[in-house]
């Protein structure tokens, strides 16, 4: 996340950017109003403006202003912090109009500045899925092809997964709202990992047939509303092969991705996974999302040896581990991803609530 810190105070400054780059964020720094309207129109990777309100030629405030004037807030995502030395009730009242995001009052106190960022960093990501998110829904209105994933992905290779998906329903009940709910709430994670916008829509799309070896049974035991024996357990492990066997006959690079994610979404990043074994970076980075979404939304799930959990339960479970969970099993930066957009990841589930079967299946017996 790239910041435009624009303070006149040299010192105040320098301490700063210092501290924010060791925080990891990238920082570039303007002297007053008018070079921080100038830099941020020349660098569209700023999304997080820190302005100070006082500052010779032009203040924060006429900078903000400025900035709004010409962006359109649909194009460009930002958030606005606003730096005060005083409780200038004026300037506060000018900055709320403008959509400020927040203020820090001078002697800024790190804890507040570094929960600020962190809030405002939220924002911008949950800005951005939504966009994302409207793009698509868009471009399914006007019947095109959502913009920025365009060229190689096309409406029939999305319709063809979710086709697929659906026909899965026949085998194994249920699995059609667990497939859309794996492809929202793995998109959800792709955006805030930040990755680029077309490698996110392969992961919508490909991760729809994540349990697509499912088709090729045995179908009594996912739809078994008992307890596995660990002989029955084991066969439903082989869903993994059998989904990327089925995949591998295809030249798309969609599929390509769908085959990694069916072989490798119950990998654990601790090498403690199905069916190789895999560990840390063997694991690409589209089955660790989907092996995290997938987790959560099986403890969401009622099993038949349990009832559904509730949001944070499972989200406990997730980060503090149980007997059959521990944290290790995940990718560290997806994890974190997954917890960062948590109230999505709810919402998701919310939209695509299970359809209650009057039973409790095996779908994915391994929660
Ligand atoms: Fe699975
Ligand atoms: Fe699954």
């Amino acid at each position: 996340m790239k910041i435009l810190l624009a303070e006149d105070d040299s010192q105040v400054r320098t301490e700063l950017r210092e501290l924010l780059v060791e925080q990891g964020y990238e920082v570039t720094t303007a002297i007053d109003g008018i070079d921080a309207f100038e830099k941020f129109r020349a660098d569209e990777m700023i999304e997080i403006l820190l302005l100070d309100i006082r500052m010779p030629r032009a203040t924060g405030l006429q900078a903000l202003d400025a900035i709004k004037k010409i962006e359109s807030p649909k194009e460009r995502v930002f958030e606005a912090l606003f730096i005060t030395g005083n409780s200038d009730s004026n300037a506060i009242i000018s900055a709320l109009k403008l959509g400020a995001f927040a203020f820090l009052f001078k002697p800024i106190v790190v804890e507040d500045l570094l929960k600020e960022l962190s809030e405002a960093t939220d924002s911008i990501n949950q800005k951005h899925y939504r966009n994302f998110q409207n793009s698509i829904r868009n471009a399914k209105l006007e019947g095109t092809t959502p913009p920025k994933a365009a060229g190689s992905m096309t409406d029939g290779m999305g319709a063809t997964s979710e086709i697929a998906a659906i026909g899965a329903e026949h085998y194994a009940p249920g699995i059609e709202q667990h497939v859309h709910r794996i492809s929202e709430m793995a998109l959800c994670v792709s955006v805030r990992l930040g990755l680029d916008p077309q490698q996110c829509q392969k992961i919508r799309l490909a991760s729809l047939l994540h349990d697509i070896g499912k088709l090729g049974g045995p179908t009594d035991i996912y739809t078994a509303e008992r307890t596995l024996t660990p002989e029955e357990f084991e066969k439903t492990k082989e869903h993994t092969r059998l989904g990327a066997a089925l995949l591998e006959h295809y030249d798309d690079p969609i599929i390509e991705v769908a085959q990694n994610i069916a072989l490798q979404h119950h990998e654990n990043w601790d090498g403690s996974g199905y069916p190789a074994g895999l560990k840390g970076d063997e694991i690409s980075i589209e089955a660790a999302i989907v092996h995290a979404v997938d987790t959560y939304d099986n403890l969401r799930s009622h099993r038949p040896y349990r009832a559904a959990l509730p949001h944070h339960v499972a989200m406990e479970i997730l980060v503090s581990g149980d007997e059959k969970s521990n944290p290790d099993h995940f990718h560290p930066g997806v994890l974190q991803a997954l917890l960062s957009q948590h109230r999505e990841i709810e919402a998701i589930y919310e939209r695509y609530r299970p359809i209650d079967l009057g039973s409790e299946s095996n779908l994915e017996a391994s929660y």
